[in-house]
């Protein structure tokens, strides 16, 4: 068998399952996978955004999507089932389905609260529980959730999505936990700005430019495919023996307290 057919039968064999895949990470990591053979199960609330992303993908994909709710558990299994009959056995899972409501925590509604726990950590549980349930009786799987780097702080005006992220973290690694003996592993990527609208329309510019990006060493935002990537690693072979953890990408925004985007110039200022 020629190198390219080895590739793609292996290739062939794997379906994987994308929440909040209409746009920003969810849309580049279909790409992304669908250009290694993969065949795509992309859900989301966007019809018209499932649909673009199809006609980006092109004829020579494999792809199904649906049109739904992640907080619907009912429609989550139903897509799980249909993605079975039509596609084959899931073997990656990547929830992307995500949103921020931002608002200082004083004025926080309840509904702002709920809204972004039940979409963000909901969701997700939801997500991984249902593709589980098919995942674990055949002992093959590979979950990626997006965690984010305000699971590594905190971030003004977001407390609800920093608890959604943080109890992503202790979701994945208690399913890590429970189902790595079972041949399903979970892991997270946390990632910095990226460039999509929910950076974009989500963070206002004077934060976004005068205080992520000027503690961000790389002094840029990151490319949706450069999330994508670090997904793709997490849930490929090539991270076999990695679960229960998060990968931070994130332009080395963590990588120090007194970290800013010209730290060595400033550095060099002060000898
Ligand atoms: N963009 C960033 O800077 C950034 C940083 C860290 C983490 N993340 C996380 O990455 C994930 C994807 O974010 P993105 O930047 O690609 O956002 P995006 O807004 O570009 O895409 C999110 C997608 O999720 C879909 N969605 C939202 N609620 C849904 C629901 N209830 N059911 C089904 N689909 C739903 C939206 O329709 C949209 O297509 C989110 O979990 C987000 O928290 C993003």
């Amino acid at each position: 068998m020629s190198e390219t057919a080895r590739n793609t039968s292996s290739a062939m064999a794997r379906v994987a399952l994308v929440t909040g895949a209409a746009s920003g990470i969810g849309e580049a990591v279909c790409r992304i996978l669908a250009g290694s053979g993969v065949a795509i199960a992309a859900a989301d609330q966007n019809a018209a955004g499932l649909a673009a992303l199809q006609d980006r993908l092109g004829p020579g994909v494999r792809f199904l999507s649906a049109v739904l709710d992640v907080r619907d558990e009912a429609a989550q299994q139903a897509f799980v089932a249909d993605v079975e009959a039509k596609l084959g056995a899931i073997t990656d899972v990547v929830p992307c389905a995500g949103l921020a409501r931002s608002a200082p925590a004083e004025e926080m509604t309840g509904e702002q609260w709920d809204l972004v726990l039940d979409i963000n950590l909901r969701g997700t549980f939801l997500t991984c529980k249902t593709a589980a349930a098919v995942m674990l009786p055949r002992r093959r799987g590979s979950i990626v959730c997006l965690a984010s780097i305000t699971a590594r702080g905190g971030q003004p005006g977001r407390a609800n999505y920093a608890a959604s992220k943080w109890g992503l973290v202790g979701l994945v690694k208690s399913l890590a936990s429970e189902w790595g003996n079972r041949g399903v592993r979970v892991n997270a990527v946390a990632p910095n700005g990226v460039d999509t609208p929910m950076l974009t329309a989500g963070v206002p510019e004077h934060f976004r430019e005068g205080v992520m990006l000027d503690r961000t060493p790389l002094g840029r935002f990151a490319q949706v495919e450069e999330i994508a990537q670090g997904i793709a690693f997490l849930l490929s072979d090539a991270a076999s023996y990695v679960t229960g953890t998060v990968l931070d990408i994130d332009g080395g925004l963590t990588a120090g307290y007194l970290t800013h985007k010209q730290g060595s110039d400033y550095a060099l200022h002060q000898r």
